[in-house]
């Protein structure tokens, strides 16, 4: 196969690119489609990087077997915190039995089960607010909790409930170094490094699962939510590799969830009307605060996420703009053809939802934020919509947790909505933060009041 390069920088002038998308990737991707459109690649020789981003392609990259690609390749970081046996860092036979034993705990049943977990957390984090008379804070770290907690719940079920901070800590050191240079991240094993502190807290991690599969070996809780309980008794995958699935789903889970939390914050503070609308739908759905059927926690009904019909289109438009990988990586095993274009075996392909959630040939006024925007749309705009709006990816190595997060997301900026005023401090909105994972600049400072009993 011989079809030409995708157009892109050459020469020296991509030192300068690839140390854009390397710091600062949404502003280098921005420019690169300027200048090439959405589909580009650079690189010297055989060391290739392949950007693609126009929906088309992203199709026909999904649909394409899972042979094609690699995700164990060399430049997949994630490895080093989230273990070799993680089923993100796995190909071919290993990656589709860790990726089914992990989905069957992902089930529809289990998921609906979690509802009445993300409003109770939600309700916690706000109760622990002393902000009645309205006062400066950051909603950053309060989203990263409320995520938190719900995240320790699902995957421990109630067994490590109070040890949710202490499973938080142990994750933000990896999650801080995943996001520092790539020197610092030169794999090496000297002591009194933040790669050795890395490690350590992978052990600690590693003991307190090892401690919770011996307990549900002597006695199973027989909670049906908890999804170590259900890996551990379906006795497919060993410790080791268990230990790395769980790693894996709170680490993949925790940090972009909350940021993409946080960019909804902005996005709905910021937009004129949109916090009331999403209030009064949440008064129509959990009842209002004070009333009769307004403590939502009793509300065991699945039906009322699907009655959350704008904050789940909140939810689609933040992550459109917001989506939580920038960019996600992919090595090319394969020659592949991409329209008349080759990209060649051994190119590393990142493929961007935020690319396609911007392009201007898919989306009307690309940059605005405007949840009505999938309100009645023809069956071709929807076709379109739907080919552009990737932040979970697609196909068989899409996210594992795309409806979990959806779930949460829906739920949690509606019952924010409910009980809470927000004001933010500036209209501009922040500038986003982080190679791994996209989060708004210095957190979500917002003036915030607690509002009525719930
Ligand atoms: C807003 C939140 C989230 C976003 C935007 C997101 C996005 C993504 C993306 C873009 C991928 C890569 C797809 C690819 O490489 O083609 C991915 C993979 C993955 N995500 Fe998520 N994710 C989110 C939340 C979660 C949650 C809550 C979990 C776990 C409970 C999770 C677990 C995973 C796993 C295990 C994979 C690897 C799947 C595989 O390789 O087979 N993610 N996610």
């Amino acid at each position: 196969m011989h079809g030409d390069r995708l157009p892109g920088p050459r020469g020296l002038a991509q030192v300068a690119v690839l140390r854009g998308l390397l710091s600062d990737p949404q502003p280098a991707l921005d420019r690169l489609r300027e200048s090439y459109g959405p589909n580009s690649d650079l690189g010297f020789g055989p060391v290739r990087m392949a950007i693609v981003g126009d929906p088309t392609s992203l199709r026909d990259l999904f649909a394409m077997p899972t042979e094609s690609f690699r995700w164990g390749h060399k430049f997949n970081v994630l490895g080093f915190v989230v273990g070799n046996e993680s089923l993100i860092v796995s190909d071919g036979d290993d990656h589709r039995r860790r990726r089914s034993s992990v989905q069957a705990a992902f089930n529809r049943r289990r998921l609906n089960g979690w509802i009445p977990t993300i409003i109770e957390q939600t309700d916690a984090a706000v109760d622990g607010l002393t902000v009645t008379d309205g006062a400066m804070i950051d909603l950053y770290p309060i989203a990263r909790r409320m995520v938190l907690e719900v995240t320790v719940r699902a995957f421990f079920g109630e067994r490590f409930a109070d040890r949710a901070a202490e499973i938080g800590e142990l994750f933000q050191r990896p999650q801080d170094y995943l996001e520092s240079t790539a020197i610092r991240q030169f794999p090496h094993p000297f002591p009194g490094t933040k790669r050795s502190r890395v490690r350590a807290d992978r052990r600690a991690l590693d003991a307190m699962i090892d401690e919770a599969i011996a307990q549900i070996r002597r006695a199973p809780s027989g909670d049906p939510l908890d999804v170590l309980e259900a890996l551990t008794i379906e006795g497919v995958l060993s410790d080791s590799e268990i230990r790395d699935q769980v790693v894996t789903l709170i680490g993949a889970g925790y940090d972009t969830t909350s940021a993409s939390l946080s960019w909804m914050l902005w996005r709905c503070a910021a937009t004129p009307g949109i916090w009331s609308r999403l209030r009064s739908e949440a008064d129509d759905v959990f009842g209002t605060l004070g009333g009769a059927t307004g403590d939502a926690t009793t509300t065991r009904d699945h039906t009322l996420l699907a009655r959350l019909e704008l904050a789940h289109r909140v939810m689609r438009e933040t992550l459109r703009l917001h989506p939580a990988g920038v960019i996600s990586p992919r090595e090319a095993a394969i020659d592949l053809k991409m329209g008349d274009h080759e990209i060649r075996k051994g190119t590393l392909v990142l493929w961007s939802a935020y690319l396609a959630g911007r392009d201007p040939e898919c989306w009307p006024d690309p940059l605005g934020f405007d949840p009505d925007r999938f309100v009645s749309l023809t069956a071709e705009q929807s076709d379109i919509a739907d080919a552009a709006w990737v932040p979970f990816g697609r196909g068989p190595r899409n996210c594992i947790g795309f409806a979990l997060a959806q779930m949460e997301l829906t739920l949690m900026i509606s019952r924010l909505a409910q009980r809470l005023d927000v004001t933010p401090t500036s209209s501009v909105l922040p500038r986003p933060v982080g190679m791994v994972v996209n989060r708004p600049a210095g957190g979500v400072q917002m003036l915030v009041r607690t509002r009525g009993p719930r």
